[in-house]
């Protein structure tokens, strides 16, 4: 059945926002826990961005000798009650995102499954298994890690960025424009970069899933494989794929490997503008030491969270195939649905009422039925049988014929073209599906 079945190539070249809002609306559910990660993550960002202006104080004001050394008790308590506080903060921060993945994922996979079975049988039918099992578990696992950490990111990351930039003009605005002279360039680099290092590693992960897939049909088509003398086809295939996967680790290995030194060169030239600059001005007496010291920790502290927010677009972009294969599923319609005066007589499916459904003497009547699963291909024209209740009956036919397909017209798993079917009389459509379904018994 899979042959009749194409996955559909999702669009990663840019950032669909559409798709985007709808996955939002799946999380704004939590927004409760979502503003306490993110007042959580300010809270670190403050105190990642003060901790370097303490030592700038500490400097200039007791380690100079200019300063009022009777102040030291209060700034180290002052000091001590900053780590103190980051301590809560990142307990805080990693338990509050850690419990929005868990609940997204059990939410979303919750509402998948009841989508599941609602959905008609011939999706099931139309569907492979391994598409499925994929949605449901890593595709929604990966949004649910996207959604959590890396939004956590992106807010602990601009919000040092945007922290570091005012305390920096507030202190020194020429020595600020020192530091942020770099940033463009490196914001380009990375981002570069990341696209690719992510990209290199999704490869890898499509081979794994491959390689996966060979290896249970290696083992679960064993018998196949000796009676038809596979193995060296076996072995060969394999080993394409395992070299496939070599290659591409070895590309994302070599592309993080350059990318550091890179970024790493770019940030020494900041610090080396500074020191010039800073230097000179120290040795003037313009400048106090303890505010150079300050715009070299900055400058080397301004990387990490661009590095997050230039690998944060990638991974969105990558996610996006993720989040597309959970909302087609989520979004996907039965094809047989009861119409809303059946609903209302018999229930649905998930909630049926039990009372009003008739019994059953078990006449089948096909009703000039014509069906086709392909339009171009049709399976039976004007079809038409009676069987009364306590009648044998066996359909004989060679393969191909549409024996099975009278059985899922019976069991509705799919509906007449034209024509129709009764039981005891009456159209089975005007009863419902979980009438029909609790009267049936289908041995396989
Ligand atoms: N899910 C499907 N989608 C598209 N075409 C289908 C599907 N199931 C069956 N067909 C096609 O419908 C025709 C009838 O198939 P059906 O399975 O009813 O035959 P059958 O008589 O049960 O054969 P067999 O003896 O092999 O079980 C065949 O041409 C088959 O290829
Ligand atoms: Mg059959």
């Amino acid at each position: 059945m899979s042959e009749h079945f194409e996955e559909q190539e999702f669009n990663t070249d840019k950032l669909d926002t559409g798709l985007w809002k709808k996955i939002f609306k799946l999380l704004w559910v939590h927004k409760k826990k979502l503003a306490v990660l993110y007042f959580f993550m300010i809270m670190v960002a403050t105190v990642d961005v003060a901790f370097p202006y303490l030592n700038k104080m500490a400097i200039d004001t007791f380690i100079s000798g200019n300063g009022d050394l009777s102040q030291l008790p209060w700034f180290a308590l002052a000091y001590f009650a900053c780590i103190l506080a980051q301590g809560i903060n990142v307990y805080y921060f990693i338990k509050q995102a850690g419990l929005i993945e868990m609940d997204f994922a059990y939410d979303v996979r919750n509402r998948a499954f009841k989508k599941l079975q609602e959905l008609s049988f011939s999706y099931y039918d139309k569907t492979p298994l391994g598409w499925i099992m994929a949605r449901v578990t890593s595709d929604i696992g990966r949004l649910a890690e996207i959604l959590s950490w890396s939004l956590m990111d992106l807010v602990w990351g601009s919000s040092v960025m945007i922290g570091i930039t005012f305390v920096m003009f507030s202190v020194n605005w020429r020595l600020a424009l020192l530091v942020l002279m770099v940033m463009p360039v490196l914001a380009a680099i990375s981002v570069w970069f990341q696209k690719r290092i992510l990209k290199s590693y999704r490869e890898v992960r499509k081979v794994n899933s491959k390689i996966t897939g060979a290896f249970s049909e290696g083992i679960t088509g064993a018998k196949t494989t000796k009676t038809l003398v596979l193995e060296e086809i076996n072995y060969g295939e394999f080993n394409a794929l395992t070299h496939d996967m070599r290659a591409q680790s070895i590309r994302a290995a070599v592309l993080s490997a350059i990318f550091m030194p890179i970024v790493m060169s770019l940030g020494s030239i900041s610090t080396a503008a500074i020191l010039w600059y800073g230097g000179n001005q120290v040795l003037l007496g313009a400048l106090q030491f303890g505010t150079l010291m300050l715009f070299t920790q900055y400058a080397g502290q301004f990387f990490e969270p661009l590095r997050q927010i230039a690998r944060l677009l990638a991974e969105f972009q990558m996610a996006q195939a993720s989040a597309e294969r959970v909302l087609s599923l989520l979004s996907a319609e039965p094809q047989i649905v009861d119409t809303p005066e059946v609903i209302a007589k018999y229930g649905t499916v998930l909630n049926p009422k039990r009372e009003a459904y008739e019994k059953i003497k078990g006449n089948v009547t096909f009703d000039h039925v014509s069906f086709h699963y392909n339009p171009e291909e049709p399976v039976l024209r004007d079809f038409s049988l009676d069987v009364t209740s306590g009648q044998t009956i066996a359909l004989v036919g060679e393969t191909g014929s549409g024996k099975s397909t009278i059985v899922n017209l019976l069991c509705r798993f799919y509906e007449p073209v034209s024509g129709k079917i009764l039981i005891d009389g009456v159209d089975m459509r005007e009863r419902s599906i979980g009438w029909l379904h609790s009267n049936l018994g289908y041995v396989l």
